[in-house]
């Protein structure tokens, strides 16, 4: 059973096509650059567009950076305030012309991690991060995903985490790996006092930099384990998500697909 992922991000829209089945992508993915503002008729055409690029007739999983309840987008922290309470999923549907599912980002980078990588067969609580744009989280409970968790916003030190501790904000305050894991460290703490996962799964793109920064958290009880599919979990999670049936994901968000 083979879905389009779409994997829509605040830097950049990613695609590829997916066997649902092995979690295997079956074409190298493009990457387009999210358009500014990412308006959702701006993102919308770039999404048209990729699923051309492949010439996909199938159902297409998309992923958005923001709550997801119900195919509408709740939340846009690193997109176009429009997005805000618009039914995204009825949009993307019309735009492509496809059978359309849509889901949190960092939802579907963890549904494709418990699948098919680093969380694979783990039981009790796990808890993957992705550290990109903003942080997105994923939390599962013996492998059911509690959707849309957004620990990203939790307040460190009076802001949002995500402002000391997201990739970009590393290369915003242009912070060494080491004052960066500092704030991770402090961050990931947060989160054991509140939730004692057994593992944290780190991913989005800074996944394939763990080496750089991972030895360096201290005083954790969890394991860590960076993302076994690195950057490509969110493209995977969300052609997961456009067969639930095939792939026992148990859905708690109602967001079911919809068609043009
Ligand atoms: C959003 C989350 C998203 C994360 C990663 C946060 O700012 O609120 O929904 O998962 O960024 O994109």
């Amino acid at each position: 059973m083979h879905a389009l992922g779409v994997d829509i991000g605040g830097t950049g829209i990613k695609a590829a096509p997916v066997d649902v089945a092995t979690g295997k992508l079956l074409a190298e993915r493009t990457k387009v650059d999210t358009p500014r503002p990412a308006t959702p008729k701006a993102v919308a055409a770039v999404v048209t567009e990729l699923a051309k690029s492949f010439s996909w007739s199938g159902p297409v999983g998309i992923t958005f950076p923001g709550v997801v309840t119900d195919g509408t987008t709740r939340t846009a922290a690193n997109v176009d305030p429009t997005w805000i309470g618009l039914d995204a999923r009825t949009l993307l549907a019309e735009a492509t012309g496809l059978h359309v599912s849509i889901l949190n980002d960092a939802d579907a980078a963890g549904m494709a991690e418990m699948a098919f990588g680093a969380g694979k067969g783990e039981a009790g609580t796990v808890v993957l991060l992705t550290f990109g744009t903003g942080i997105g989280s994923a939390l599962f409970i013996d492998g059911v995903l509690v959707p849309n968790t957004e620990f990203g916003h939790i307040e460190i030190r009076g802001k949002d985490a995500e402002k000391r501790a997201s990739g970009l904000a590393r290369e915003l305050h242009d912070l060494s790996w080491g004052k960066w894991a500092g704030h991770v460290d402090e961050y990931l703490k947060h989160m054991e006092a509140l939730l004692s996962p057994a593992l944290f799964i780190i991913g989005g793109g800074i996944s394939k930099k763990s080496d750089k920064f991972v030895p360096l958290l201290t005083d954790i009880r969890a394991r860590i384990v960076p993302a076994a599919m690195l950057n490509d979990a969110g493209i995977v999670g969300a052609a997961m998500h456009a067969h639930p049936e095939e792939t026992g994901y148990k859905r708690g968000d109602g967001n079911e697909t919809a068609s043009a």
